[in-house]
């Protein structure tokens, strides 16, 4: 796991860098400039472990660096790479002996910090170029069972017994009962646990509530794995009159994750890393429940190592494409690990499309700098017309929830590996 979001000043080590193209750059020149007179301890003792190097130096002397340095985030002709003290202090050999000159790096004493120094677009960019993990596929003795326990006759009943509110509707009451429901479930999933809580999450402006439950990491509890879909309806002209039964916007969501959940509780599995579920309120009028909830993670420094988005995934509209990904608004390294992922568990056919906007929750984890994606039943060309409709019925999307099956499979795989 390659993240940090500690956020501690810059260190500078060694000659100050010509890597000044930046405004941000250009400004802490100056103030390195000024420790390093004030004080020889930035040149005795680096320890700043992540660095932003100039493309042109570091593919010279790349071949020269352990193994073990990656390139965790390239953008604008510099990458982040992590190094321990030892490997800062030959990288600045190298560069002195090798290449005859200085600098042409930037220490930084946490990854945010470095990142920050080299990318423009904010957050957003951030979240859909850099690698949050080292997505290595390792879980098989973990992952398979849990696979195979997967059970479409199960996520089935539950999209019934969602689709039978009148509404979810964000301002409704039923919308409000639905959400107890929704923790209800969990809980009852949960209720052999005591490293495991079920919580509401109540939003000042509206009354429904977002559902969220928590596994505590055994190791690494500060690293949060998060599976989330929205818990709301919505319908007609005004949203909260009429039926909603939204069976595939979003019960089935919903009911994937409640699958995931109880293979995850049936087989005791305690997992390294915090994994938490959601059920995100008032997606339907903006993403509101997850925006509040994605930029309070943000604000309190948590650190998130990888988000899925289940919203819909109960119609298959493609032919030759179970699983598609949309490829905006989401991070391209987790979407490639989520695609590997298929391949090796659920085995069907999988492929990328794009929503256009930031069209699902997953666009409040993207805007808030964390690595997001939705494996979403269709491409955009075949989308479910029936969706914000009274029509949007698990008949009008074949009856049964064995499309569903497949999410649920990716689901249990994407908790085994990367939350172990
Ligand atoms: N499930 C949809 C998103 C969706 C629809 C994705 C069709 C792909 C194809 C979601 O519940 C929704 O309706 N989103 C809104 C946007 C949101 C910002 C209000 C939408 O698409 O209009
Ligand atoms: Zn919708």
């Amino acid at each position: 796991m390659r993240l940090s979001f500690s956020k501690v000043k810059s260190v500078w080590v060694n000659c100050i860098s010509h890597f000044v193209t930046y405004k941000e750059v250009k400004m802490k020149t100056t103030i390195g400039i000024l420790a390093l007179a004030l004080s020889t301890a930035a040149f005795a003792a680096p320890k700043a472990q992540w660095l932003t190097v100039d493309n042109e130096i570091l593919a010279k002397i790349r071949p020269k660096l352990d193994k073990s340095v990656q390139s965790l985030f390239t953008s604008q002709g510099a990458t982040v790479v992590k190094l321990d003290e030892r490997e800062i202090e030959r990288l600045s050999h190298l560069i002195h002996h090798d290449l005859n000159r200085c600098g042409g790096f930037i220490a930084h004493e946490s990854f945010e910090e470095a990142r920050a120094a080299i990318a423009f677009q904010g957050d957003t960019y951030f979240a859909k170029s850099a690698i949050f993990a080292d997505y290595a596929i390792d879980q098989g003795p973990i992952v398979r069972p849990m696979v195979n326990d997967v059970s479409d006759v199960n996520i089935e009943a539950t999209i019934r017994k969602l689709s039978e509110f009148k509404t979810r509707y964000y301002k409704s009451d039923t919308g409000v009962k639905s959400s107890e429901f929704i923790r209800d479930t969990w809980a009852g999933l949960a209720k052999n646990r005591n490293d495991v809580k079920v919580e509401l999450v109540t939003h000042r402006a509206y009354p429904q509530a977002s559902i969220v439950m928590t596994i505590e990491g055994s190791e690494k509890s500060d690293e949060i794995v998060i599976i989330g879909g929205h818990a709301d309806s919505i319908a007609g002209m005004f949203g909260g009159g009429g039926r909603a039964p939204g069976a595939d916007d979003n019960a089935s969501g919903i009911s994937t994750i409640t699958e995931v959940i109880r293979i995850l509780m049936n087989n005791n599995i305690k997992p390294k890393r915090t994994v938490q579920f959601m059920g995100y309120a008032a997606e339907e009028v903006g993403l509101l429940g997850s925006k509040e909830i994605a930029a309070g993670y943000k604000a309190a420094g948590k650190k998130v190592v990888g988000v899925i988005q289940f919203d819909m995934t109960l119609r298959k509209g493609t032919l030759d494409k179970d699983i598609v990904f949309m490829s905006d608004f989401t991070n391209a390294a987790q979407n490639e690990f989520l695609g590997k992922l298929i391949d090796e568990y659920v085995k069907v056919p999988w492929g990328y499309s794009k929503c256009g906007y930031g069209c699902s929750d997953h666009a409040s984890w993207t805007s808030n700098g964390y690595p997001a994606s939705i494996p979403f039943e269709s491409t955009m060309d075949d989308i479910n017309r029936n969706i914000h409709t009274d029509r949007d019925t698990i008949e009008n999307a074949g009856g049964d929830a064995k499309h569903a099956a497949k999410f649920a499979k990716l689901g249990v795989a994407f908790i085994g590996e990367l939350a172990n």
